[in-house]
């Protein structure tokens, strides 16, 4: 459904993301985990068409057979709504204050699918109960700042999915709920994921949120990805040293709960190209992760990583 091939975006010459690679298939959810600063977010935009001013995309992203990369802004923005939504973390700032949310999922339909004012505010109210946010034609009619923080996330849901697309992008779109309205609209995802058999991509720094809703996770760190393996093998072995360390910060019954030491900020780590990004704050590291960075490569049942040490990989290792 949606494959991202070598996927690179730099600022203003600055590289942010490098050779992402990842397919998602219809009815399949990838999560995205890594650290705040990793380039979760413009790997997203990049798909949406929606990088910053100074950014540029390399590489390719498909949906079906489409390349989206280098289509123009009008072909872009078709596509944008109809076949893939998103989600933020902050609706509030995706959200326009000044319009009902219901006129706002109802733009929706106006501008996809042409429907008259009367059938879209219609079909906007049966979205906004389709993410069951509760008396549905009544918030149709408030603005987004009379809404709690959970409701706002799923007005923006029903945005993003109003057009039925195909590909569901959320990033991060839980980090600023409290932990209960999280885990209902985890739920919601999840639920709304099987019922309409989309491809979801999952940003989120934290790899909990994403244990029972992902197939498959991809790690990345300092705009590169370190490994991706089917969830439930990453849960249980995690093979790159700094999955391992993100995976400890993760409460788990019967484990102690650690933190990853202090990360220094990514402009004091010097160029990306030097040798493994994380190999200064990795135990693991050897001489020549100082001076190379690991290429990503096949591993077993399906998993690629980026490392030269890898854990796990021998009995007794790790
Ligand atoms: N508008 C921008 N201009 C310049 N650099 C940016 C901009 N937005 C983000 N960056 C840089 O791009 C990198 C990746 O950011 P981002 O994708 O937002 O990370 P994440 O979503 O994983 O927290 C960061 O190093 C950040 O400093
Ligand atoms: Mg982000």
């Amino acid at each position: 459904m949606l494959t991202l091939d070598r996927l690179s975006v730099s600022i203003y010459g600055q590289p942010v993301v490098n050779e992402v690679s990842l397919t998602i298939n219809r009815g399949e959810c990838i999560g995205l985990v890594g650290e705040s600063g990793c380039g979760k977010t413009m790997t997203a935009l990049a798909v949406m068409g929606l990088l910053p001013g100074g950014a540029t995309a390399r590489g390719s992203i498909r949906l079906e057979e489409r390349e989206l990369l280098g289509l123009g802004a009008n072909a872009v923005s078709a596509i944008r709504g109809r076949d893939i939504g998103m989600v933020f973390q902050e609706p509030l700032t995706a959200l326009n204050p000044v319009q009902t949310v219901g006129a706002q999922v109802a733009e929706m339909y106006r501008i996809h699918e042409r429907a008259g004012a009367r059938a879209a505010q219609r079909r906007a109210i049966e979205a906004l109960a389709e993410v069951q946010l509760s008396d549905p034609s009544r918030r149709a009619r408030a603005y987004p700042h009379e809404l709690s923080g959970g409701m706002r996330q799923r007005a923006m849901l029903a945005m993003a999915l109003a057009c039925r697309p195909k590909v569901l992008i959320a990033d991060e779109p839980t980090t600023a709920l409290d932990v209960t309205v999280q885990a209902q609209i985890l739920d919601l995802v999840r639920r709304l994921a099987e019922d309409r058999n989309m491809a979801i991509l999952f940003i989120t720094h934290n790899l909990a949120v994403i244990s029972d809703l992902a197939d498959k996770v991809l790690v990345m760190y300092a705009g590169r990805p370190v490994e991706t393996a089917p969830t439930r093998a990453l849960f249980e072995s995690p093979e790159h040293p700094y999955s391992a360390a993100l995976l400890a910060t993760v409460p788990r019954l019967g484990h102690r709960r650690t933190r990853l030491p202090a990360l220094p900020a990514l402009e004091e780590s010097g160029p990306l190209s030097d040798g493994c990004a994380f190999a200064r704050r990795c135990q693991y590291s050897e001489p020549q992760c100082h001076v190379a960075v690991p290429p990503l490569t096949n591993a077993r049942n399906g998993r690629r990583i980026a490392c030269f040490n890898p854990l796990n990989r021998t009995e007794g290792q790790a």
